[in-house]
């Protein structure tokens, strides 16, 4: 029960995340059915994502963490990348799942693909709870898609608004205007 974020219009219910989350979870258990699965988690953003999301793979995966930041505590995007906590592991010949909260322009996820590519992973594959195409500066693939959304700044289920709201259970609108 949300008390403190009554200015936050919800957009998408926890019933709906909690629905798309088991749906999405199904998929990658069929897909990756036999092969060795590494799940990453892009820190901070898709912590609550991937924690419900993992638990919908019925698979012997592992899983490892990376941190990238781009926004600082801005509402858009820097354009500059950063990685602020690595892998813990090698890659190399394994299947990864890179676990995203939103793909906004596109810039953090291109960089990390392009990125992870080069330690010769057996496959790599994106999957993001939320999708915004209106501000799209790169294009990448994203194979695991929960909802797309308008151009609205959203915060709640992970997402943060200067580090604040990702702890509200449903994905909501924050006022920016
Ligand atoms: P991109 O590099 O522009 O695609 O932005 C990706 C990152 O920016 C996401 O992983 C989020 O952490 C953050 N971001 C983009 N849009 C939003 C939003 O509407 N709410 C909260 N965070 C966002
Ligand atoms: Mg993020």
């Amino acid at each position: 029960m949300v008390t403190f974020a009554k200015d936050i219009k919800e957009l998408i219910s926890s019933k709906e995340i909690q629905k798309k989350v088991k749906e999405l979870g199904e998929q990658i258990t069929k897909d990756y059915h036999g092969k060795e699965l590494v799940c990453v988690c892009i820190l901070k953003g898709s912590v609550i994502f991937f924690s419900d999301l993992i638990r919908h793979i019925d698979l012997p995966i592992t899983i490892d963490f990376i941190r990238v930041s781009s926004y600082g505590n801005e509402l858009t995007s820097s354009g500059d990348v950063r990685i602020n906590k690595d892998l813990s592991s090698p890659v190399k010949g394994k299947h990864i799942l890179l676990i995203e909260d939103i793909v906004d322009t596109g810039i953090t996820l291109d960089f990390l693909v392009e990125l992870l590519r080069t330690r010769e992973p057996a496959s790599l594959k994106v999957c993001s709870l939320l999708h915004k195409p209106s501000n799209k500066v790169k294009d990448v693939e994203i194979s695991y898609k929960g909802f797309t959304i308008d151009n609205h700044y959203v915060v709640g289920y992970g997402l943060d608004a200067a580090e604040k709201y990702r702890n509200i259970n449903f994905v909501g609108i924050y006022p920016t205007a």
